[in-house]
């Protein structure tokens, strides 16, 4: 069953009618949950729990599906619930009104891009090898890695007995004696792209992924998540 979530929310889901119209139907009393009129807006409702009407028709809870783009802080964890009661990414998302998961992981201490839904078969696309979606980083590194070593994660380097699938890269700035450096890939090993620096004596010292495909961060501020529209998922994909 889902999470709470407000009746003109649910009701604009449910493909009833836009959020303010909505509004405008609870207002004129047409809604009803559990045969009991409601006029007052705000009313939670749990998807699937109450029957609720609208002008006397049965509003079936045929939960849609949901995906955000959560720009992660650091010191979350990516799974669903941490036996160490530290923070997790669902509680970021707490008012979206669906069980949303992520899609992927996420190390506790990187930051930035993380997709949630509800849609399982989405979720299976984007972390399946075949459609290779790319996953861009920024990553700050110790030092200043050569061109033969930037190189050499280019083509491909062995972690774990298993050879990398090429990698985009480049030099966005030096930072002191540290440098910022872009890294994309597609594949989501554990931990890959700081075993892929530490590989070539350059450890990572701060990591965030900014886009999948051409689905970017943008200004979305840390902890905060925007809702995808059908061109955004699109873009996971290029
Ligand atoms: N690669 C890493 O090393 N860590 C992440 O969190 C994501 C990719």
């Amino acid at each position: 069953m889902s999470n709470p979530v407000r009746l003109q929310k649910y009701l604009a889901q449910c493909g009833i009618a836009s959020r303010r119209k909505a509004e405008e139907l609870i207002a004129a009393g047409k809604i009803t949950i559990d045969g009991r009129v409601v006029t007052e807006m705000g009313v939670l409702v749990t998807p699937g729990r109450e029957i609720i009407t609208c002008q006397g028709r049965k509003i079936e809870s045929r939960e849609q599906f949901v995906y955000v783009l959560l720009n992660k802080p650091k010191g979350y964890v990516t799974t669903l619930a941490d036996p160490q009661g530290r923070p997790v990414v669902t509680d970021l998302v707490q008012d979206i009104g669906a069980r949303v998961f992520p899609v992927g992981r996420l190390d506790l201490d990187t930051e930035g891009a993380l997709i949630l839904t509800n849609d399982g078969s989405l979720a299976q696309k984007i972390q399946h090898p075949s459609h290779e979606t790319n996953k861009t980083y920024e990553a700050l590194v110790r030092g200043t890695p050569d061109p033969g070593k930037i190189a050499l994660l280019q083509k491909g380097v062995l972690l774990e007995g298993k050879m990398t699938s090429p990698a985009k890269i480049r030099i966005l700035s030096r930072q002191g004696t540290n440098c910022l450096l872009e890294i994309t890939i597609h594949e989501g090993r554990k931990r890959q792209v700081k075993k892929m620096f530490s590989h070539i004596a350059h450890p990572v010292l701060q990591l965030k992924r900014t886009a999948y495909g051409k689905l970017s961060l943008s200004n979305l501020p840390i902890g905060r998540y925007r809702e995808l529209n059908p061109s955004d998922l699109k873009n996971i994909f290029l």
